[in-house]
């Protein structure tokens, strides 16, 4: 009988050794390395070599050998997912025997949203798509399974059925304040047949499962209840969930199931600690979001079958999460622009194909007792603050040695564009000159170390959003990778070469 070997792996990296060191010799993290099995030895290692050191394999033509071009044609086959915002994250529908990574914190509605997307599936009653080699499960309709290890099976029902209710029931919620458009607008149905829930955490008992019922998409909840009997550890552990998930992305890719599996983010960020879940999947979405507000965001970190800068935008009301189709009319907190006094600006940036209107925020205070100053960001790269800050100091002589600097992005979302810099910077000159930001503007542009102002690209689509939320005027860069227009009908272009112009500009 063959042993399973054991191996160590590294927590942080993923970065596998043969046996134990304090320091992982690949990323250089102490005390990361946990054992863990590995597979089995598999019998082609063993094969002969020939004499000049290739290994001997089969001479028969292969189908699969063909010009590129060929390959091209070949298009992979998608479930179209109801829930449009949904679909575009996943890069345009669900690949038939692809595995998908849903991670965030717990609480925030990994749950929910995998219960809406069988809810929607189960709805719009889709057919098995063309080229795939079907269900065998007696129909030729698929089946939509949801696996739970995490809540009890009539909880996870009871809540499908409330969405159901609302859904046939009421109109938009009155929770909601912002303008939503139901998740799936075709609608939910938990009343099908061939949407099946069960509990297991049993690895054995879920691949049994799957084979059985060859569902077209299953849902795993979650990946860290999942346990193989054949390993000694906890469920949850590194070795398990590594192991469960090859296992269950492995079934699927056999069975062309798609496999959904959630996992929860541990506080470092990383899902179920290590990155080697994320290595096994094809694609990994984060549901992010400030757990106290409604609004919430799907991004994908790394998507083998589209973009990864695709997001997608819900709130989640009493009737379950709801897409949000005008982002920037829920991130924007226009009313109290007034009352909120120095230190607040407005960016125009680019998520994925979108543009975004997203206010940022500074605030300083004096270092109490003399002590070394903080910067802290939320929602921003506390680095790119830090670089902002001895920019605006050293080339625009806005002073912040003596300053405590807090910047923020509001309403819980995450900037990760370089264009946020110049409206981030007017914020912080802003808050620490007791100047204005000008009524009705919104700016982009990112700040360079010398102090000049960088392109930015889709310079027109930025223009067309502030347009249409009612903005009067942007601040750009002077030069752009394309044209940056000189006018536009009905707002104004201020164009900036460096900061301490920009800021001339911004500020009244
Ligand atoms: P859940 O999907 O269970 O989160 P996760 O699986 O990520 O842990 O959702 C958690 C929260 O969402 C819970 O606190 C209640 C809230 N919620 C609503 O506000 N409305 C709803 O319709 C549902 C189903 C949940
Ligand atoms: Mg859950």
């Amino acid at each position: 009988m063959s042993k399973t070997k054991i191996a160590f792996f590294c927590k942080q990296c993923g970065h596998e050794t043969a046996r134990w060191e304090g320091k992982c010799p690949a990323c250089h993290e102490w005390d990361a390395l946990v054992e863990a099995p590995v597979e089995k030895e598999k019998p082609s290692s063993k094969r002969g070599k020939s004499a000049g050191g290739f290994t001997r394999v089969s001479l028969a033509p292969r189908a699969d050998l063909k010009p590129l071009k060929e390959h091209a044609r070949e298009r992979l086959p998608r479930i179209p997912v109801p829930i449009s915002e949904f679909h575009r994250v996943l890069g345009g529908g669900i690949v038939p025997g692809g595995s998908v990574l849903v991670g965030g914190e717990p609480g925030i509605g990994k749950s929910t949203l995998m219960l809406q997307l069988l809810g929607t599936l189960a709805h719009a009653d889709i057919p098995t798509p063309a080229g795939l080699n079907g269900p065998t499960n007696g129909s030729a309709k698929p089946c939509w399974l949801y696996i739970t290890g995490e809540e009890a099976p009539s909880q996870i029902a009871a809540r499908g059925i409330r969405l159901t209710d609302m859904e046939r029931g009421r109109p938009a919620p009155a929770t909601s304040s912002v303008p939503v458009k139901r998740a799936g607008a075709s609608g939910v149905n938990f009343d099908s047949d061939r949407l099946k829930l069960a509990s297991e955490t049993d690895l054995a008992g879920i691949l049994g499962m799957l084979e059985a019922e060859r569902p077209q998409v299953a849902v795993i909840d979650s990946i860290q209840t999942v346990r193989d009997g054949a390993l000694e550890s906890a469920a949850g552990s590194i070795s398990q969930v590594r192991e469960c998930a090859m296992a269950l992305v492995d079934a699927g890719r056999q069975l062309n199931t798609t496999i959904f599996l959630i996992g929860h983010v541990t506080k470092e960020g990383a899902i179920a600690g290590p990155r080697v879940l994320e290595h096994i999947v094809d694609t990994v979405l984060n549901f992010e979001g400030e757990t106290r507000l409604d609004l919430r965001v799907l991004r994908a970190s790394k998507n083998r079958f589209g973009s990864t800068d695709e997001v997608g935008f819900f709130e989640m009301t009493q009737a379950g999460l709801t897409e949000v189709p005008d982002p920037s009319a829920a991130l924007l907190d226009r009313d109290s622009a007034a009352d909120k006094g120095a230190g607040s600006a407005v960016g125009a940036l680019c998520e994925g194909t979108r543009v975004l209107l997203v206010e940022l925020q500074g605030l300083t205070v004096p270092v109490p007792g003399g002590g070394s100053p903080r910067r802290r960001a939320s929602g921003l790269d506390a680095n790119r603050l830090a670089q902002l800050l001895a920019v605006l100091e050293t080339k625009a002589g806005v002073p912040y040695g003596t300053l405590d600097v807090f910047a923020s992005a509001a309403g819980g979302f995450r900037v990760e564009e370089p264009a946020a810099d110049l409206p981030l910077a007017l914020a912080l000159a802003s808050v620490a000159t007791g100047r204005m930001v000008r009524e009705g503007l919104v700016a982009s542009g990112e700040v360079g170390l010398g102090g000049e102002i960088r392109p930015v690209p889709r310079v027109e689509a930025r223009i067309a959003e502030a347009r249409r939320l009612g903005f009067k005027q942007i601040l750009l860069p002077a030069r752009g990778r394309t044209a940056v227009p000189a006018q536009a009908e009905g707002i104004k272009i201020l164009r900036a070469k460096t900061l301490r112009e920009a800021l001339a500009m911004g500020l009244s």
